[in-house]
């Protein structure tokens, strides 16, 4: 029922540390608050990635843009639970300024999360997160997304097929 809300913009959620990142690829997340600044992220209860950030209480929401869409695939596709999946990932992690969890240096931008609350929302954890600090690159620079030259990932459906959005502004 859920596939009437696609397409949604898709992120990678990086848990874990530097020396062992473990990077998920989520479409359910959605900003909470902008004072203080929440965002919330809908995990499912088997992944590795709940484990992990249950037990660490931090966690990087890194934005893709459509050239680490084979990155994407990886980190939504290959459980950490029984692969280093970083490894098989062409994306460089490195260290954040205020969490443990990683950042991923080819990301547009990283915001840096420590867990506030957790909800159990059915077969999902729902994960309120506080952002306590980003890092962004070129697609932010101007203080706002770059939709020219960046293009952002969408997730068309539940299945493996992707889009972005269209470069036009359209005022009301
Ligand atoms: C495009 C895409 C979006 C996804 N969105 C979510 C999501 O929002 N929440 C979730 O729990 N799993 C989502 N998944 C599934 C997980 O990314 C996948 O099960 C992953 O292998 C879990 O990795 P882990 O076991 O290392 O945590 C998505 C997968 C793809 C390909």
């Amino acid at each position: 029922m859920l596939s009437y809300l696609y397409p949604l913009r898709t992120y990678l959620i990086v848990a874990g540390d530097i020396n062992r990142p473990n990077p998920m690829t989520a479409d359910w997340v959605v900003p909470l608050s902008i004072n203080p600044p929440l965002l919330g992220v809908s995990i499912g209860k088997t992944r590795y990635t709940r484990k992990l950030i249950e037990e660490q209480k931090d966690f990087v929401v890194a934005v893709p843009t459509m050239d680490l869409l084979k990155d994407v695939w990886i980190a939504g596709t290959v459980s950490g639970s029984k692969e280093n999946k970083a490894e098989k990932m062409s994306v460089t992690f490195i260290p954040s300024e205020k969490v443990k969890a990683p950042s991923i240096k080819e990301c547009a931008a990283n915001l840096e999360c420590k867990v506030v609350n957790e909800v159990e929302t059915g077969d999902h954890i729902f994960f309120v997160g506080e952002i306590v600090n980003v890092t962004y690159g070129d697609a932010f620079k101007e203080g706002k997304p770059n939709i020219k030259n960046y293009k952002f990932i969408m997730h068309a459906s539940f299945g493996p097929e992707f889009t972005y959005p269209s470069d036009e502004i359209v005022r009301p």
